[in-house]
C-alpha cells in the first residue's frame, strides 16, 4: 500500500481533500543535487547506472516534497535501443548522427527485446521503488511515437519539425512504418516498466502541437491511441500532448486516464473540451515559477478553484525550467498542501 496515493485517487476521479501535485522534468535540472552528479558523470551514464538514476529520481521527493516521483531517465533511449545512435551534446541537446530518412533507413530500425536492451530502465524502477518505501507513487513515461520519431527524422531538436514534416508528407508509407516500429517498442517497453513496479505511465508528446488537427490524428494520435489501448488494462496511463488543446475532445473518449494541458489553454476551455469529467493535469506556465512567491500561492489557489479539486492533478503546462529556484518550486508544492486549509 502506498502511503500517500493522492495521485493514484486522482486517476481513478475519487474524490480527495486537495489535489496531487507533481512537477514535469522535476528529477533534474533545477536541483543544485543533480547539477553537482551531472559535473561527474554523462548524461546516459546516469540514465544507465540504476543506482544514479534512482538517487536523482528521489532528489525532489527529498527537497520539494511532490506527490509523486518519476523515474529520471529520457524518452530517447527508445530510439537508442531501435538501433538509432543518440548522443546528447552539452548546450545543444540530444543529437542522431544518423537520421533515418528513407525507406532504406526504416528498415535499419528494429523493435528490441526490451530486457536486453533497456534492462537498466527496469533496474532503475526496481531500484527507485525499493527507495520509495512506499512513501508515493512512481511514475514511469515514454515519448509519443511522434515525438520520437521527430527527434529520429530531423537528428536533433528543431523549430518547426519541417524534416519530420517534408518525411511524412513526402514518404508516407516508410513514416508510417517507422511510427509503427516507434509505436511496438514503445508498448513492449511501458508493459516491462508496469512489470518492473511503475503505478503510472504518462506519454509525451512535446511536438504533437506542430501538427495540424487532421494531421495530429494521422501521424500522433493514432498511434498514442495503440499504446492507451495496449496499457490501459494494466495501469494508468495520462496523457500529455503539448499545444494540442485541438485534440482534447477525441482523446478524452479513449482510455485514458488523465490529460496534461498546457497553458495555453484555460482549464475552463479544457474542462469543457475533455466533457468534464476527466481527470485533467497541468497547467500553470513553467516560466511563472519565475513570479514572487506571493504570487504563485496566489497562481495557485486560483488553479485549483478553476480546475476543480477532484479529477485534476497539479502540475505545470510544461517541464520545470533549469532557472527556477528551488524555494520558489517548493512554494509552487505548499500552496497545493495548503488548499483548503
Ligand atoms: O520528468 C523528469 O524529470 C524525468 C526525467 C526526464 C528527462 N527527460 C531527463 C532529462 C523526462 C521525463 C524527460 C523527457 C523528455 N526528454 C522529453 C519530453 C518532455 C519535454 O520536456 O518535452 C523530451 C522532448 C526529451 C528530449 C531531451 N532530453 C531534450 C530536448 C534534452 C535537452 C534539453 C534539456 O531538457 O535540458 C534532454 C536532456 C535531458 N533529459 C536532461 C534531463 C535532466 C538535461 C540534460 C543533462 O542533464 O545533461
Amino acid at each position: 500500500m502506498i502511503k500517500n496515493d493522492l495521485l493514484l485517487r486522482a486517476l481513478n476521479n475519487e474524490t480527495v481533500n486537495r489535489p496531487p501535485v507533481w512537477m514535469m522534468r522535476q528529477a533534474g535540472r533545477f536541483l543544485p543535487e543533480f547539477r553537482n552528479l551531472r559535473d561527474k558523470y554523462d548524461f546516459f551514464t546516469r540514465c544507465r547506472t540504476p543506482e544514479l538514476a534512482a538517487e536523482i529520481t528521489l532528489m525532489p521527493i527529498r527537497a520539494i516534497h511532490t506527490d509523486a516521483a518519476i523515474l529520471f531517465s529520457d524518452i530517447l533511449v527508445v530510439p537508442q535501443a531501435m538501433n538509432i545512435e543518440v548522443q546528447m551534446k552539452e548546450d545543444v541537446g540530444p543529437w542522431l548522427p544518423n537520421p533515418v530518412r528513407s525507406a532504406k533507413a526504416v528498415e535499419q530500425v528494429i523493435v528490441p527485446d526490451i530486457q536486453e536492451t533497456l534492462g537498466y530502465v527496469m533496474d532503475a524502477i526496481k531500484l527507485s521503488k525499493e527507495m520509495l518505501n512506499d512513501e508515493v507513487p512512481l511514475i514511469g513515461f515514454a515519448g509519443s511515437p511522434w515525438t520520437i520519431f521527430c527527434y529520429a527524422v530531423e537528428g536533433k531538436g528543431s523549430k518547426s519539425y519541417d524534416v519530420a514534416k517534408s518525411f511524412c508528407f513526402t514518404q508516407p508509407e516508410a513514416a508510417h512504418a517507422l511510427l509503427q516500429k516507434i509505436t511496438d517498442t514503445t508498448i513492449l517497453y511501458l508493459k516491462e516498466k508496469v512489470k518492473a513496479g511503475v503505478d503510472a505511465v504518462q506519454i509525451f508528446d512535446s511536438w504533437g502541437g506542430m501538427l495540424s488537427p487532421e494531421d495530429y490524428t494521422t501521424f500522433s494520435w493514432n498511434y498514442i491511441k495503440q499504446i492507451v489501448d495496449a496499457l490501459a488494462d494494466e495501469t494508468k496511463v495520462i496523457v500529455f500532448a503539448k499545444g494540442c488543446w485541438f485534440a482534447i475532445n477525441d482523446m478524452a473518449q479513449s482510455k485514458v486516464s488523465a490529460l496534461g494541458v498546457d497553458w495555453t489553454c484555460s482549464p475552463r476551455n479544457a474542462r469543457y473540451l475533455s466533457g468534464g469529467k476527466i481527470t485533467l493535469q497541468g497547467n500553470m506556465d513553467p516560466a511563472r515559477l519565475l513570479s514572487p512567491i506571493p504570487d504563485i500561492q496566489k497562481m495557485v489557489k486560483q488553479m485549483i478553484d478553476a480546475f476543480g479539486k477532484d479529477n485534476y492533478i497539479v502540475n505545470l503546462g510544461h517541464g520545470i525550467l533549469p532557472s527556477v529556484p528551488v524555494d520558489h518550486a517548493k512554494a509552487f508544492v505548499e500552496a497545493v498542501k495548503m488548499y483548503g486549509s
